[in-house]
């Protein structure tokens, strides 16, 4: 990035964008927001309340077509293997190409849709044949964060006969223990979702569940009726005991947090009908071909994805708040939060260098009005510069009367917030000064379904990976995260063999304080 042409014309020009405040360019009444958002069928992408003009976004179109954005759009979808540290492709487009999918997708759709059906029907039994009513999704990361976002999203639209959906991650089994308090062994089926199948947290709370039903039953078969397993590893589902008409499988192509759109989906299936995962699929799908196919400057996640580019390397902004207004989108900011710093949280560059240059900001986010109540205080008033995404519905969850005060009580607060962070406001008591100047995006979306909800996800899945490009950086690999795997087996060892030879004072003292106990 740093080689490129536009790079050295926007470094020049950065020191004047920061020093203008952002309500300077809306002065005079300039109607910014004709010149400076998309729209598209679903979707409309304000970023007037950006510090960008005409001459920035020409320089950041200049520096992607340096980088060779469009060439790597096209490897994205012909699924060449542009993971390179790990030999593979990131194909998640595949799996929502509706209109021409692989045979190995529809297969897979057609194994899902059986399940979704049989369990729907109540054809799906337990030992000792009485209808499975509870299905519980044991996962982690992208096995657990993507269904677990979309079927809370998408409740309201559940279909009539869908099962009981729980999901349990916590490597402690806090959430597991409290439910299988509640649950009845006999009709409740497990969900074992690891793309890897050898992820420990997932892997050790399928085997309190197994140990669960197996206490509960003498039924020597019991296991084969009450878990469905979904991986790329096959042969591990079948090592652990999954019945070979319960796996479904995806492939090593389809990164771990881009997974939801595969059979991880299921959950997401089991609530919507099949009908409706396939909604989601189309929605992103819409999204896949915008991107694919618009022109850079009408395209929104290569848009978005600059302007961050240009927010972080050229402004030095460092944080990126995610801030829907609808309760509904409660685990969005936590899905995001995997899928942009797992994806470009790297400081290497695809040849091996360090990168020199700043890659992946902090990412959080909350139900904006939530949060307004707990973190905006230093979106208004701290020392921290950052850029914030609002995400807002046009249309509420109800549309009774008390529901549309409601809905427009929403749109207000996120307007105001947005215009609060931009314009700031002026005092004599100090306590009462705003800076403003705070840049941020509004994504507007007709409503929460399935359809929309898949262009939502997508565009951010884009984004990140026109981020990846202008970084130079792999973002579908996950080195980062084996350290502390490897480390906490080592760890594991010790405790069980109450030996902490040779690790650091502080690892030590904290675990003779433990045994002390
Ligand atoms: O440890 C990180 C990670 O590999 C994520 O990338 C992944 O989504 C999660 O763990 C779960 O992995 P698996 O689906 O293989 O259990």
């Amino acid at each position: 990035m740093i080689n490129t042409n536009a790079f050295q014309v926007l470094s020049q020009l950065a020191p004047e964008y920061k020093k203008t405040h952002l309500k300077t360019l809306f002065s005079d009444g300039n109607p910014r927001f004709d010149e400076f958002h998309i729209h598209i069928p679903g979707m409309l992408y304000d970023f007037s309340k950006q510090k960008v003009d005409h001459k920035i976004i020409d320089n950041l179109l200049q520096m992607a077509d340096e980088m060779q954005l469009s060439e790597w759009i096209e490897k994205l979808f012909k699924g060449e293997k542009i993971n390179t540290s790990e030999g593979r492709a990131a194909w998640h487009t595949a799996l929502r190409d509706i209109e021409n999918p692989l045979p190995e997708v529809s297969e897979q759709w057609t194994k899902m849709e059986t399940i979704v059906n049989e369990l729907h029907n109540r054809q799906l039994r337990g030992y000792e044949g009485s209808p499975i009513t509870d299905v519980v999704n044991i996962g982690v990361g992208g096995s657990d964060l993507g269904p677990l976002m979309v079927t809370h999203a998408l409740e309201m639209q559940k279909h009539p006969k869908a099962p009981h959906l729980h999901f349990v991650s916590t490597l402690d089994a806090r959430q597991l223990e409290q439910l299988l308090v509640e649950l009845n062994p006999a009709t409740t089926i497990f969900v074992v979702a690891s793309k890897s199948f050898t992820t420990i947290d997932t892997l050790s709370l399928a085997d309190t569940a197994k140990f669960w039903i197996q206490q509960s039953t003498d039924c020597p078969r019991a296991l084969q009726h009450h878990f469905i397993g979904i991986s790329a590893n096959p042969a591990k589902m079948t090592e652990w005991g999954i019945a070979e008409n319960l796996q479904l499988n995806f492939w090593d192509w389809v990164g771990g947090r881009y997974s939801m759109w595969s059979s991880i989906g299921l959950t997401i299936a089991l609530e919507l009908g099949m009908e409706g995962f396939k909604s989601l699929l189309a929605g992103a799908y819409a999204m896949d071909t915008h991107f694919r196919t618009a022109p850079f400057k009408e395209n929104i996640p290569v848009m978005v994805g600059l302007i961050g580019v240009w927010n972080t390397n050229f402004l030095d902004l460092s944080g990126q708040a995610i801030l829907p207004y609808d309760s509904r989108l409660k685990y969005f900011a936590s899905y995001l939060e995997q899928l942009e710093m797992e994806s470009n949280g790297k400081h290497v560059r695809r040849n091996g260098e360090k990168t020199s240059y700043r890659t992946c900001p902090i990412l959080w986010g909350e139900v904006g009005p939530n949060a307004q109540h707990a973190f905006y205080q230093l979106l208004h008033q701290g020392t921290e510069r950052v850029m914030a995404d609002f995400i807002l519905f046009i249309h509420g969850q109800t549309k009774n009367e008390r529901g549309q005060f409601h809905h427009n009580l929403n749109i207000a607060n996120c307007l105001a917030q947005s215009r609060a962070m931009m314009v700031g406001q002026d005092s004599e008591d100090p306590n009462k000064v705003y800076p403003g100047d705070q840049v941020s995006n509004t994504i507007l979306l007709n409503e929460v379904d399935a359809y929309q909800l898949g262009m939502l996800v997508a565009l951010y899945e884009h984004k990140v990976f026109v981020q990846s490009v202008m970084w130079d950086i792999n973002p579908f690999d996950q080195w980062g995260v084996e350290l502390g795997k490897k480390i906490a087996l080592d760890i594991l060892n010790r405790i069980q063999t109450c030996d902490s030879e040779g690790l650091d004072s502080s690892t030590v003292g904290i675990l003779k304080t433990i045994w002390k106990d």
